[in-house]
């Protein structure tokens, strides 16, 4: 989604915007733009298209020169990528760049066109710009004041006044703004990896807080101007860990750093050979009582509570329940005091994700987060926060998040089959101790690579494929299939291998290829037969299992065999292969994989 950068100091004020944008162009954009005071004045550049057609442009016509400015990456909502819509917006007096959604827009863009005001965008921000132009006075933080009680919705705005050439001001809500603290220069970010490179310092702005940040000085303020005093943070994650480091794509580099995250993840809460939880606050007796979980994420996160609903369920004999967070926070769900909330999110700033736990906490659920990103939304808000230390995750199809997120279902479900006494603490030990050999066992795994790249010179040119699985293979296909679908924009569905016959195998010809998984030993049988039923009609297929399986020969036109462990935690091996083929049929593809077309690596609108 958009992403905002801010500068403030002696630097090249382009340069260094450009480059911080484009360390959030994972984030999905369609176009990007910056404002820069050149000899006190507010100069433009924009236009539709990659950050690259920023920089040609600029070749072109001359970046505008001056220490001071804004920058944006524009991932439409209101009106389509063009030049005209791109930010920042905004006059020779104000000009914004924002990030959010604006509800109330057409009410003030009524009230705007009535005093005078023409538009020329299609956008819900440049209302922002223009109310902001109207209300001015002289003194930017009243201004600012006044605008944000009059408009409703999201937002994160990087301003500048014309009036105040070494100031760049900031607001922010529901949408995430950090501000970047240098020495004589100071930084606004989205996240944290745009101004890495300068500084890992950092304040988080919280909601309806108003910057004044200078090169030597940063002022904040709450809404009632009272003066607020930050805590200064840093952030851990390393300036390489935010780069491709000789990979050719962010997505290849995070699939082999699945090993390392999942260690960082895991190690720190194991004491004595058992899960210790103590970090969340929460007691052994608290979570013995909990009624019933609900697991709540979008898309990839989602995917990773599956594989929890059927570990915890399994192991702690606790009902799961696990809901996509815009189905659950329009369904009036049962959920309510006793329950526990599980909310998973790599950005730990998705809308919906964020609107599912506020849900959750105003019902009296217990609420825990499972966040990647320290200090997000999600982590803040939530009741009790688990970090799943993954580093930055740039490529928009997420990976190494997704390991580390059922690594941390893996160690909860463990933890709560122990207190639950559904099993003994021999059975944990013997659990912990071999999710702590999954990331050597990762490292193994990586070694289908050849295999992986010749299944996907096969899927290369078909229209659509189907997952199957049964189990926790069905819960892994799912991602598999989404992967697929986000990079190599190949139609694919997963589904269970025993539900087939209940209308999907009429889609099976030989032009619908069928990637199987088949690791749960009480369900292999099950799934080969649902294998032979799809080859018996044509279709080719290529099966994912353990290394020992015995199979009748030509039960697969391929087959990728990855190390066993115990079948419960296969999925965490299981993983790669299915990432390995989505990657590889997107590179065949010519895609670009680290940006797939349409999507945002980090969803902070509905
Ligand atoms: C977007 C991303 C996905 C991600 C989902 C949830 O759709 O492209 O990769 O799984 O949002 O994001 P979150 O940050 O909450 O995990």
């Amino acid at each position: 989604m958009c992403g905002i950068v801010g500068y403030v100091g002696e630097q090249d004020a382009a340069d260094v915007l450009v480059d911080a944008l484009s360390k959030l162009e994972y984030r999905g954009y369609d176009s990007a733009g910056i404002a820069v005071f050149e000899d006190g004045e507010i100069k433009v550049e924009k236009c539709q298209g990659r950050l690259d057609n920023l920089r040609k442009k600029m070749e072109e016509v001359g970046k505008p020169e001056g220490c001071v400015g804004i920058g944006h990456t524009r991932w439409a909502t209101h009106g389509e990528p063009s030049d005209i819509n791109s930010h920042p917006h905004g006059n020779k007096r104000v000009t914004i760049v924002h990030n959010g959604i604006i509800e109330n827009y057409k009410e003030v863009k009524e009230f705007l066109v009535g005093k005078g005001y023409e538009f020329v965008s299609e956008t819900d921000t440049e209302t922002v710009a223009k109310l902001l132009d109207y209300y001015y006075d002289g003194n930017p933080v009243d201004t600012i004041i006044k605008v944000v009680s009059e408009i409703t919705g999201s937002y994160a705005l990087g301003i500048m006044f014309a009036d105040y050439p070494e100031h760049v001001y900031a607001v922010r809500k529901d949408s995430p703004m950090l501000i970047g603290v240098g020495k004589g220069e100071n930084f606004l970010g989205s996240d944290v990896t745009a101004f890495l490179k300068y500084t890992k310092d950092y304040y988080l702005i919280e909601q309806d807080e108003i910057c004044d940040i200078t090169a030597n000085a940063i002022k904040i303020v709450d809404i009632h101007k009272n003066p607020i005093k930050k805590e200064l943070q840093t952030a851990t994650w390393d300036v390489n860990a935010a780069e491709k480091g000789g990979y050719a794509h962010f997505m290849l580099k995070e699939i082999h750093e699945q090993s390392n995250a999942v260690k960082m993840t895991i190690s720190p809460r194991v004491k004595d050979g058992m899960p210790d939880f103590s970090e969340t606050g929460m007691t052994k007796e608290e979570l013995a009582s909990f009624r019933q979980i609900y697991i709540v994420a979008c898309g990839t996160a989602m995917h990773a509570g599956m594989v929890g609903k059927y570990v915890i369920e399994k192991l702690a004999r606790t009902s799961v329940i696990v809901d996509i967070a815009s189905e659950f926070r329009y369904r009036d769900p049962l959920i309510g005091e006793g329950d526990l909330l599980i909310v998973i999110s790599q950005s730990g700033e998705t809308a919906d994700t964020k609107a599912a736990l506020a849900l959750g906490k105003e019902r009296g659920a217990k609420t825990l987060a499972i966040v990647n990103v320290v200090g997000s939304s999600i982590a803040r808000e939530a009741d009790m926060v688990l970090y799943t230390n993954a580093g930055p995750e740039i490529s928009v199809a997420s990976t190494k998040a997704y390991s580390v997120q059922i690594a941390a279902m893996y160690l909860f479900a463990f933890e709560l089959a122990y207190v639950k006494k559904a099993i003994s603490e021999d059975e944990c030990r013997k659990y912990v101790k071999e999710l702590l050999e999954i990331p050597d066992y990762i490292t193994h795994t990586l070694d289908v690579k050849k295999d992986c790249q010749q299944v996907a010179s096969k899927l290369l040119n078909a229209d659509s494929l189907l997952y199957i699985g049964r189990g926790l293979d069905y819960a892994l296909s799912m991602e598999g299939s989404l992967k697929l679908k986000e990079i190599s924009y190949i139609h694919s569905e997963s589904y269970a291998a025993g539900e087939l016959k209940h209308g999907t195998i009429s889609l099976i010809t030989e032009h619908m290829p069928v990637i199987a998984v088949a690791t749960q030993k009480a369900l292999i049988e099950k799934t080969v037969s649902n294998i032979k039923e799809v080859k018996a009609r044509g279709a080719k297929v290529y099966l994912v299992c353990g290394e020992s399986l015995q199979l009748e020969e030509g039960i697969a036109d391929a087959i990728i065999r990855i190390p066993e462990v115990d079948e419960i935690l296969m999925p965490t091996l299981c993983a790669i292969p299915l990432q390995l083929i989505a990657y590889y049929t997107s590179v065949l593809r010519g895609n670009d994989v680290d940006k797939p077309r349409n999507l945002a690596k980090s969803v902070t609108v509905e």
